[in-house]
């Protein structure tokens, strides 16, 4: 896609570089929804993973690509011809696939990593991307530690790529190291110096090492670029990537010194980024910008006093703009499945009409236990009923002996592929009690790193969202459980988990297979 003088590319990578990130570990329903969304909301680009990591990874793209309506999915390859035919016969099936593919060009990267010399390197990327160009029309190419390759050698990285066919050229700040005027200094440089430069698309890609990932990717606009790289709530290798939402909303809030427009529908932002919120299992910070819990709230006696008299005194967007809707009370248990089904819709939902039966089953249960049920608590069930669709461990039933009178014990039920299986155990809490039953069942040598519980909404009847981090030698997965019951909740997060890890050793095993 060649962008017009004013139109940005958004090229969301959620689903790569944020779902490598340790712990954001996604299963491939979580992804189909997300990439659903994504595409729904109007995002151009959608990086749906990288095809050679894993069997997984690559019928995550491939079903990516079948079911796109309107953006354009990607796939991540190396500078390997292996990766860049399998990427290309992942997307393939999409009405507009695009094959990535990248080398790093910096002197460091190139001395330790790659132990290859700058005119190696420059073969590769000749030969490669003219695979690519083979195989699909459109091939974006991204210089990894651009900010950290000097601007001669560059420039030679790119014109060998635009010469060998790329579309897009991208020039990460791969480590986070730059400051806004380096990167939009680069990017003019690249479009003065490269014979073809006018003929593609410049684009962004900003790690938040030192807090510039949005400031950078802005700036990037300002040195030529039309494409931005970002990903929903931020999330990425180490400190994250550009944010998203920040992008879109500081793009259309500032279009007086940010003179840009993005396809993007911001009236979906909150409802993306609580999907991606509970796929991922990582929360989002509360005072995150744009999509926090905080960012509309006004605390302070002179904001409120300013807010009740104009809302512009204190406000530079509306909550409505990026889809915050006031909490609403919907229906009680008297409600009916047209009425859930409508709410559903609301909230951004389409569901089966099997996932629809299960999740309006669902909901009465709650509204029995629970007086007031909030679009919190629709959320969290429906997030949670679809992040376990495919489980094969489920909590069948739990009892817990808990209080002053040690040891705790709990009782437990599993259905594991069908089976049940009850086991009665005891811990130092009713948290260590219930984890020790489960280990008791499925035995596993993965150790907890995190346990965390919040209330989706307020009163103590909220039910409670409780997430839990295992760690298996390198592998790390997150998952989330909600019940009223803090206790159920935290036997079905760590069951979670454990379903998670199970199909993250699935697609090791296949990787080794792929690269044996
Ligand atoms: O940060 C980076 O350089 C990347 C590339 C693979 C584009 O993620
Ligand atoms: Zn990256």
């Amino acid at each position: 896609m060649t962008a017009s003088t004013d139109r940005v590319v958004i090229f969301d990578t959620t689903l790569r570089d944020g779902e490598q990130c340790p712990g954001a570990t996604m299963t491939f329903e979580e992804k189909l929804q997300v990439a659903s969304l994504l595409d729904k909301m109007g995002v151009d680009v959608i990086e749906a993973g990288f095809p050679i990591a894993s069997n997984g990874d690559f019928e995550a793209v491939s079903e990516i690509a079948r079911r796109a309506d309107n953006a354009i999915i990607a796939g991540l390859a190396r500078a390997i011809p292996g990766d860049i035919a399998r990427c290309g016969e992942a997307v393939r099936h999409a009405r507009r696939p695009r094959i990535h593919t990248f080398v790093s060009t910096s002197p460091i990267h190139l001395a330790h990593q790659m132990r290859k010399t700058e005119e190696q390197v420059l073969e590769i990327i000749a030969a490669t991307v003219a695979q690519a160009r083979n195989l699909v029309d459109d091939v974006e190419w991204s210089a990894m530690d651009a900010t950290r390759t000097s601007h001669e050698y560059l420039a030679r990285a790119v014109e060998a790529a635009i010469k060998a066919g790329a579309t897009t050229i991208n020039l990460p700040d791969t480590v986070g190291y730059a400051t806004p005027d380096e990167y939009r200094a680069m990017f003019v440089a690249m479009r003065e110096r490269v014979p073809g430069a006018d003929k593609v698309t410049f684009s962004t890609h900003c790690h938040d090492d030192l807090g510039l990932a949005v400031a950078n990717s802005l700036a990037g606009l300002a040195g030529g670029a039309r494409q931005i790289e970002c990903t929903i709530n931020g999330i990425g290798e180490r400190a994250g990537n550009a944010a998203l939402e920040e992008i879109v909303m500081a793009i259309r809030t500032r279009g007086d010194v940010l003179p840009y427009e993005t396809g993007v529908e911001s009236t979906m932002l909150t409802r993306i980024s609580r999907l991606v919120s509970a796929a991922t299992s990582f929360p989002v910070q509360y005072n995150k910008a744009i999509i926090g819990k905080n960012a509309f709230a006004h605390e302070s006696g002179i904001h409120q006093d300013g807010m009740l008299k104009h809302n512009e005194t204190y406000e530079i967007m509306t909550p409505a703009s990026v889809g915050v809707t006031k909490t609403s009370l919907v229906m009680g248990k008297h409600s009916g499945r047209a009425a859930f089904k409508d709410k559903l819709k609301a909230l951004g939902y389409e569901l089966g009409d099997n996932q629809l039966q299960d999740a309006f089953t669902r909901f009465k249960e709650l509204a029995d236990r629970k007086k007031h049920v909030y679009d919190e608590d629709i959320e969290a069930l429906v997030d949670n009923q679809i992040a376990s669709s495919h489980d094969r461990i489920k909590v069948l039933s739990l009892t817990v002996i808990a209080g002053t009178m040690g040891p705790q014990s709990a009782t437990l039920t599993l259905d594991i592929d069908g089976v049940h299986t009850t086991v009665q155990a005891v811990g130092n809490g009713p948290v260590d009690a219930i984890f020790n039953a489960i280990r008791r069942v499925v035995p596993h040598e993965a150790t907890l790193s995190l346990y965390q519980v919040h209330a989706v909404t307020e009163g103590t009847d909220a039910q409670a969202e409780v997430s839990v981090r295992l760690e298996e030698g390198d592998k790390s997965v997150t998952a989330r459980g909600a019940d009223p019951d803090t206790l159920v909740a935290s036997a079905r997060a760590y069951v979670a988990a454990l379903n998670k890890l199970s199909v993250k050793r699935g697609q090791i095993n296949a990787q080794a297979a792929i690269s044996a």
